[in-house]
């Protein structure tokens, strides 16, 4: 009789034990409604049983309608979380999202050309945000595991032979760049201070569907399918910028792959291939009208004239991630082609 007892007793704390194991795992998007932020939050859908938080506060780039076209996207998997970080997370915000295990940030003020008109809301999200963003997780959260999202451009022009690694010094050349920098430092004092488990990940020129129409590929991609002039930066065919592109499908993958492999406090690239801005136009038409740009369809304007303080060439190293064993999914021509395609089929995205 007290054998029997003392087995289902085990049994139960056994069942317990796996029911602990076993709990789903929830995870905070900041930005999630964003461009970068709903490829990453379609990633977890599709391959994880994890739940999502998604915070934002819905500014002008940001689209609620993302997630919702997101096959995989089920109510009860997903809570959307209307905040502001320029403003601590406190009372009703704190128990919406609940206790988290990860957290990709995100959320942030992303055009250049914005920050050249005024630098002030590119200082108040893109540092304080992320500084109240990690004060919440330092008081409440400190054992969730967290990526802070960030660009290359904290290191300003690279020159024709230079390519960026993660211990180069920051350059920041436009005030995007510079708030960018301001809150990856915030966080490395975070990991450094608190011991938290903050990573700084950064990534350039990422292309995707449902990108808002005033970056450059779904700018050039209604251009091509309205019959407009592309603005290309440069003078001519022989001086033009060069980035380097990468698939936002590439950077989901890559964040998931550091969520299981960052070290506190490190840096890592997710990094892209190299492409002139007219190569990847003429990939563009290739795939809408079936021929690269003619000459007539192309306008040059100067680097300078474009955009004050105008970068000709990003370059990152994607050489600490290779050695990790992290292989990008997919490649850049076939990925843009597939861009195009579905653009073209679903014109309400190129609509500012
Ligand atoms: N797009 C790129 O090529 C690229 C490259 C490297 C890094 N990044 C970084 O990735 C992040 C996302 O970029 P994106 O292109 O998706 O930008 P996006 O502008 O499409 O998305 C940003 C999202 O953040 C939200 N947001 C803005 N301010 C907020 C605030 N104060 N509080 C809460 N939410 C706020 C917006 O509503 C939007 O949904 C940014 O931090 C950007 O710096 C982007």
């Amino acid at each position: 009789m007290i054998k029997i007892r003392k087995r289902i007793t085990v049994n139960v704390i056994m069942s317990k034990m796996a029911t602990k194991i076993k709990k789903t795992k929830n995870i905070l998007v900041t930005g999630g409604a964003g461009f970068v932020g709903h490829h990453f939050v379609e990633h977890v859908l599709k391959n994880t049983d994890w739940n999502v938080r998604v915070l934002d506060s819905l500014n002008y780039a940001g689209n609620l309608n993302r997630i919702y076209e997101i096959k995989e996207f089920d109510p009860k998997r997903v809570v959307f979380v209307w905040h502001d970080l320029r403003a601590p997370i406190r009372g009703a915000t704190k128990k919406l999202i609940g206790d988290i295990d990860y957290c990709v940030h995100f959320a942030g003020e992303s055009h250049v050309d914005r920050s050249i008109e005024d630098s002030i809301p590119f200082v108040l999200t893109n540092v304080l945000g992320t500084a109240n963003l990690l004060e919440y997780i330092k008081r409440n959260q400190p054992g969730c595991k967290t990526l802070i999202f960030s660009t290359d451009e904290v290191f300003g022009t690279a020159g024709n032979e230079v390519q960026y690694n993660e211990d180069s010094p920051f350059r920041p050349s436009n005030p995007y760049a510079a708030s960018k920098a301001g809150g990856e430092m915030i966080a490395f004092s975070f990991a450094h201070t608190f011991k938290l488990p903050i990573s700084i990940v950064r990534s350039m020129n990422i292309v995707g569907t449902r990108q808002h129409p005033e970056k450059f590929v779904p700018k050039t991609i209604r251009a091509i399918f309205k019959n407009e002039k592309v603005i290309i930066h440069g003078r001519n065919k022989n001086d033009l910028s060069l980035r380097h592109w990468i698939p936002a499908k590439n950077v989901a993958a890559g964040l998931m792959f550091l969520l299981d492999k960052a070290e506190p406090g490190q840096f890592y690239s997710i990094s892209g291939e190299e492409r002139s801005v007219l190569d990847v136009a003429n990939i563009l038409s290739e795939a809408i009208k079936k021929r690269p740009l003619k000459s007539g369809e192309i306008k040059f304007v100067e680097y300078e004239t474009a955009r004050p303080g105008h970068d000709k060439r990003y370059s990152l190293s994607g050489e600490k991630m290779a050695r990790m064993g992290w292989e990008p999914p997919t490649n850049i021509d076939s990925y843009l082609r597939e861009i195009a395609t579905w653009t073209i089929k679903n014109p309400h995205w190129l609509q500012d």
